[in-house]
């Protein structure tokens, strides 16, 4: 059986799981209900994931440090998702109704404020300039893309450019600056922080890649999100984009349907067949694999190990997932 990526980490992922739910507490008991009733669901625990091994593959062994990190990483994340639901107007998430549909949007967002700060606070216990920097930059580059997002809602025209630079911020940012914190803490080299960096970066594109798929060919019930979010939203979609870019006997169709306001759900489906009778999807995930393989490339600074192969697992279930 091919190694799974947590294989070699599952008793750091367990302190992780631990110092998160003690962190989803507080003096207020609904706060800690909904906080809890968002990190308790479940979630893949990628970043954590991508934090641990970056640590581990360059020889780290204080491990303390890094696993709050990989907490506060989680936290941050799970944070984004609950305003992200909001932003998105999504109906569940990690299996279940999402936060602001079962406690309103008022009660949502203040929770999401709170994991936010009990994440960062959480980080800066490490007491680093370096790692406050890079964690915030990251958050910065989330915000603004998430910025750039709402500019460019239902506008069926844009460049590549544009949508490369939405997923690199949203994305791929703070999966990178996962991976450099997680080797920065083991006592990585400068070289051996950039490749993991370089790592980071290119599986975070490739996932938001895969993410887009999903939304079009993805199960709900192995998700645990929605389908079809993006087409609703008009928000930006690798396969998507090269449907309606493309020159398809579909893509005016879809162009057509994507820039309304207000889409029924008749549209949404007709566009999801749409774009899943073209070749878009393959297109996208040829794009995927080819980010793949820049990822694999940041690997070279390391000796090989246990969770060097790991990082490798890592790599291939964000291409083969189906949640
Ligand atoms: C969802 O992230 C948001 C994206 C960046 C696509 P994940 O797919 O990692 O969500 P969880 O943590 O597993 O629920
Ligand atoms: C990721 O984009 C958003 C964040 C970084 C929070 P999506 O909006 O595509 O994520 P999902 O599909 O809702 O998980
Ligand atoms: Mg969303
Ligand atoms: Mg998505």
């Amino acid at each position: 059986m091919p190694l799974s990526w947590d294989q070699p980490i599952k008793e750091e992922l367990r302190m992780v799981e631990e110092e998160i739910m003690r962190n989803a507490r507080s003096g207020d008991p609904l706060l800690t209900e909904i906080a809890t009733y968002v990190v308790g669901s479940g979630g893949k625990r990628m970043r954590p994931g991508m934090a641990l091994l970056s640590f581990r593959a360059v020889g780290g062994t204080d491990l303390e440090k890094t696993i709050r990190a990989a907490a506060a990483f989680e936290l941050i994340h799970s944070a984004t998702l609950v305003h992200d639901d909001i932003n998105d107007g999504a109906e569940t998430r990690r299996g279940n109704t999402a936060v602001y549909r079962k406690y309103g949007t008022q009660r949502a967002l203040i929770t999401g404020d709170f994991l936010f700060v009990k994440g960062f606070r959480l980080g800066g216990l490490i007491q680093s300039d370096i790692i406050v920097e890079m964690v915030a930059d990251a958050c910065s580059r989330m915000a603004e893309s998430e910025m750039l997002q709402t500019m460019t809602e239902n506008d069926a025209c844009m460049p590549l450019e544009t949508y490369i630079r939405i997923i690199t911020g949203k994305t791929a940012k703070p999966i990178e600056a996962s991976a450099q914190v997680g080797a920065y803490l083991g006592g990585g080299s400068a070289d051996q922080i950039a490749g993991l960096g370089t790592f980071g970066l290119n599986i975070g594109l490739a996932f938001q890649i895969v993410d887009d798929i999903l939304d079009i060919r993805g199960k709900e019930s192995d998700l645990g999100k929605g389908r079809g979010m993006d087409i609703l939203d008009g928000k930006a979609n690798l396969p998507l984009m090269i449907a309606m870019q493309g020159h398809y006997p579909s893509s005016a169709r879809l162009r057509e349907i994507y820039s309304k306001r207000g889409k029924t759900e008749e549209e949404v489906n007709e566009a999801l067949e749409l774009v899943l009778a073209t070749d878009a999807l393959d297109v996208a995930m040829g794009h995927a694999k080819d980010l793949r393989l820049k990822a694999l490339k940041g690997l070279e600074a390391l000796p090989e190990s246990e969770y060097k192969d790991a990082l490798r697992a890592l790599a291939d279930t964000v291409l083969a997932r189906d949640r």
